[in-house]
């Protein structure tokens, strides 16, 4: 047996949905550069699940069904009020609100590629409104009702404020949430594709892939990102602070990436709105420390920045809870979840790899007074 610690450079499945080679990221083909400053995240979303760029009459046709999708069940915002509210994290209360709304869709354990198709315009539609809802609700605030007339971005920030928001807000969460929306076999999708090709459902799939991206290795790098911007404070601190991290040898949040080596693509993209959204804010100190960060990161161990490094400062320009940046980021990857979800359902196989025994060799039962 030859054991591939983290499965690194394993080949686990084909797909058509997404792929990294020499460091650019596609999306059915279609370079996330171009994406990133062409598409809106709902045609992101249709040519994710479809492989194709929507015509218009089909684009409008998914988001009047993700208009149409958008409520949550009453049960789940009662549920929110039972929460331990001041110690569960919101990742924790979407994991649950998700397994909970399974519970609600009388389609849920139904196998056929409609009714999974049906699910997936579901769960896309709520995954918002479980974010936004809950931010209001642990705040005391109830939760807005969804727009059928805004987009998936605008209508994700209106639930969360109660106030239209402004144009700048809208695009930046709109890019955002296209830079996210799908990576390849990254952890959290390939955990989703682990569960349903056990034939598991959609809502299984999807509670356990939240689970995955939860964590400060994957989607819970964001949030760490913006604890350590603030640790540090001021521009003079930064230079020591990392220094001596690195010097002890721990991780910088936001840096390094298993599959890309030159860099990821989609951090130029943040980068770029962390400065103007910074700018506009009169906060200028969060890019500049950031740019600082990463001057020294690349400079002594040349790691560049990830996806997660300068979406940070942006999700907190916008004025959103910090804790919410990793939920934000689920509200986009549950498209590629879902694309994958499918994708394996059409083709599935068990996946079970092995694993090679390092315990001790045979050993004999000794009745338990026995023992010593
Ligand atoms: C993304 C990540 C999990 C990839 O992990 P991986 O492929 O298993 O790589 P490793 O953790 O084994 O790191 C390889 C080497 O680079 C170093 N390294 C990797 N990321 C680092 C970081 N962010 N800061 C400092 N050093 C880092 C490791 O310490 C290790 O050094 P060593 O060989 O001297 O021990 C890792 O880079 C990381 O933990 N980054 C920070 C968390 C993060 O931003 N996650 C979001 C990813 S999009």
């Amino acid at each position: 047996m030859t054991v591939t610690r983290g499965l690194e450079g394993v080949v686990a499945t084909t797909s058509s949905i997404s792929s990294i080679i020499d460091d650019t990221l596609t999306y059915v083909g279609y370079d996330i550069d171009d994406l990133a400053v062409n598409a809106s995240f709902e045609e992101v979303i249709y040519l994710l699940w479809h492989r194709k760029l929507p015509t218009q009459i089909e684009l409008e046709e998914l988001k009047s069904q993700l208009a149409d999708n958008a409520r949550l069940p009453k049960e789940v915002l009662d549920h929110f009020k039972m929460y331990p509210i001041d110690q569960v994290h919101p990742m924790a209360a979407l994991r649950s609100a998700v397994s909970l709304l399974g519970l609600y869709d009388q389609e849920a354990d139904a196998m056929d590629e409609q009714a999974n198709y049906n699910k997936a315009i579901r769960l896309q539609a709520k995954m918002p409104s479980i974010v936004a809802a809950f931010a209001r609700v642990r705040k005391g605030l109830e939760p807005v009702e969804p727009r059928k007339d805004l987009s998936f971005a605008a209508n994700f920030l209106y639930m969360l404020t109660g106030n239209e928001p402004e144009a700048i807000a809208v695009e930046a969460i709109d890019k955002a949430l296209v830079l996210h929306a799908d990576h390849e076999l990254n952890a959290s999708t390939f955990t989703a594709r682990v569960c349903v090709a056990t034939l598991a459902d959609v809502y299984s799939g999807i509670t356990a892939a939240i689970g995955a991206l939860k964590g400060p290795l994957h989607g819970g790098a964001n949030e760490a990102v913006m604890k350590m911007l603030t640790e540090i404070g001021t521009l003079e601190n930064v230079d020591s602070y990392v220094r001596e991290k690195l010097e002890k040898k721990e991780k910088i949040m936001g840096f390094g990436h298993r599959v890309y080596r030159k860099g990821d693509p989609r951090a130029k993209h943040l980068r770029e709105m962390s400065k103007k959204l910074t700018e506009l804010t009169g906060e200028p100190h969060w890019y500049e420390m950031s740019t600082q960060i990463e001057a020294i990161v690349t400079g002594e161990k040349n790691l560049p920045p990830n996806v997660d490094f300068y979406s940070a400062s942006v999700y907190h320009s916008l004025g959103i809870d910090h804790d919410l940046f990793t939920p934000i980021f689920a509200v986009s990857r549950v498209s590629g979840w879902l694309a994958h979800i499918l994708e394996q359902y059409e083709n599935n196989r068990l996946i079970r790899p092995r694993a090679e025994y390092t315990g001790p060799g045979m050993q004999k039962y000794v009745p338990i007074g026995l023992r010593g």
